[in-house]
């Protein structure tokens, strides 16, 4: 194992706010959470001190041949000293890849993010691109995962990004709705970047106060806004929190409907139950004109607990809206009790009507199952990974040549708290059945979203 020293001088800049990130709570069960930092960095939350270049690593079972590329997750990994003001979304970004080729598994990397970016890597226009919400900029990493340094795409991006991009199946642009919680006015902005990496359309959006807005959604005609009752309040600054994000239900709970060629002007505000959503599965139209939303929803958000998500007072569910735009109305249906985040779906079926979804469910400090929805049937498939077994985010990866939805494999870290280590593992997506695991001599931390990038 190469070990490198841990890089100083990685922490977010508070110039570009606090930021976020994020994630996961732990809800509907008990579980020893507490009001304070230090649950964020133990157990499996906690950083890792070095920065590791594996090789000869041991695959079992069997890696797909036709997968040639890097599968990546970003996540915090504090490197300095903390305090009792620390959140989770906070930490200093580190990426944690594997390359895997010919169905042999090339090398395992873990390196910082520099300048801060935490909370999801992707690759657009042929770039690796570290990215958080909040207004920070995105950082370029190399193939190997080294920094190079801010990304504005070709100096058009002017304001901040967004950790959650949505990617246009037809055309591959990019849809973010990026903030930054300053002083007034409080603008959202809807930005486009095109499919070669420029920014194309940049929308202001006026909002009452200074929402947190971590995620968004894109249909055939619309883009998803959300202004939901979680809001920067300064006063926690001068108490020592470095994330002051805080639930505040008089703000209101609304979801925007922005047409994809209109301005603010055009926006269909409709009202929403009142609750926080960091991640939507997808969202859809149906043959009526309305618009799909699956949610995973909080019933509370940051209600008195500033160092994290967890809250056992909050309610994590899996939720369906339809929003009817020509009426201003939300019917919400259950979907699923269970406390589950990290909802993904087929890449080419963001924005579209589709059937399978993919989340973690949450359970205490550990994400013991698997689950795979049927959202036209309303059933679940489940794959319970074994006693001390969690696994992080789940990213579809659709098989070569396939014809089903469902046909592809399931990328995410486990980590096996009987060990202290952790495995790249591939499921079959259609069986629910692990196929191939890849396991470290390390242990990769709880972290946030990733992608699957496949060789040119
Ligand atoms: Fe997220």
């Amino acid at each position: 194992m190469k070990r490198r020293q841990i890089l100083k001088g990685a922490s977010i800049g508070m110039g570009a706010a606090f930021l976020p990130a994020p994630l996961f709570a732990k809800p509907n069960v008990g579980g020893g959470w507490g009001d304070t930092a230090e649950v964020y960095l133990q157990g499996n939350f906690g950083p890792v001190e070095v920065e590791s270049t594996l090789t000869d690593l041991v695959v079992t079972g069997s890696l797909p041949k036709e997968l040639s590329g890097r599968y990546l997750r970003n996540g915090p990994n504090p490197s300095g000293e903390v305090d009792a003001g620390h959140h989770w979304f906070i930490g200093d970004g580190m990426v944690h890849g594997i390359n895997i080729r010919d169905g042999q598994a090339v090398w395992y990397r873990n390196r910082y993010v520099q300048g801060g970016p935490n909370t999801h890597v992707i690759e657009h226009a042929g770039k690796t691109l570290a990215i958080v919400e909040a207004g920070a900029k995105p950082t370029e990493m190399t193939y190997d995962l080294e920094s190079v340094g801010r990304h504005d795409f070709g100096g058009t991006l002017t304001g901040g990004f967004s950790a959650h991009p949505k990617r246009d199946p037809d055309d591959g642009s990019l849809h973010v709705i990026a903030y930054n919680p300053g002083p007034p006015p409080f603008v959202l902005q809807y930005v486009v970047v095109s499919a070669a990496g420029k920014v194309t359309r940049t929308v202001d959006i006026p909002v009452m106060g200074p929402t947190m807005v971590h995620d968004t959604g894109i249909t055939k005609n619309w883009v998803i806004v959300y202004d939901l009752p979680v809001t920067a309040n300064p006063a926690l600054v001068q108490q020592g929190y470095r994330f002051p994000m805080q639930w505040n239900p008089d703000y209101g709970s609304r979801v925007g409907l922005l047409p994809r060629t209109g301005t603010a002007d055009d926006i269909v505000w409709i009202d929403v139950p009142l609750c926080y959503v960091f991640h939507p599965m997808n969202a859809q139209e149906d043959a009526d004109g309305n618009v799909i939303i699956d949610v995973c929803r909080y019933d509370r958000m940051f209600d008195g607990v500033y160092n994290g998500p967890f809250d056992s007072n909050s309610e994590l569910t899996l939720d369906r809206w339809t929003l009817n735009p020509g009426l201003r109305t939300c019917r919400s249906d259950r979907v699923d009790d269970r406390a589950q985040e990290f909802p993904r779906c087929h890449p080419e079926l963001e924005s579209k009507p589709y059937r399978y979804g993919y989340t973690v469910t949450v359970d205490g400090d550990e994400f013991p199952t698997l689950l795979k929805h049927d959202m036209q049937v309303g059933t679940a498939l489940s794959l319970d990974l074994g006693p001390g077994r969690s696994s992080g985010e789940a990213v579809f990866v659709p098989r070569d040549g396939a014809t089903a939805e469902d046909d592809g494999y399931l990328m995410s870290w486990i980590y096996d708290k009987n060990t202290n280590t952790s495995e790249f593992s591939v499921v079959d997506a259609q069986e629910m059945r692990q196929i191939a695991a890849v396991k470290l001599p390390v242990r990769v931390p709880y972290g946030f979203h990733g992608s699957w990038v496949a060789d040119a």
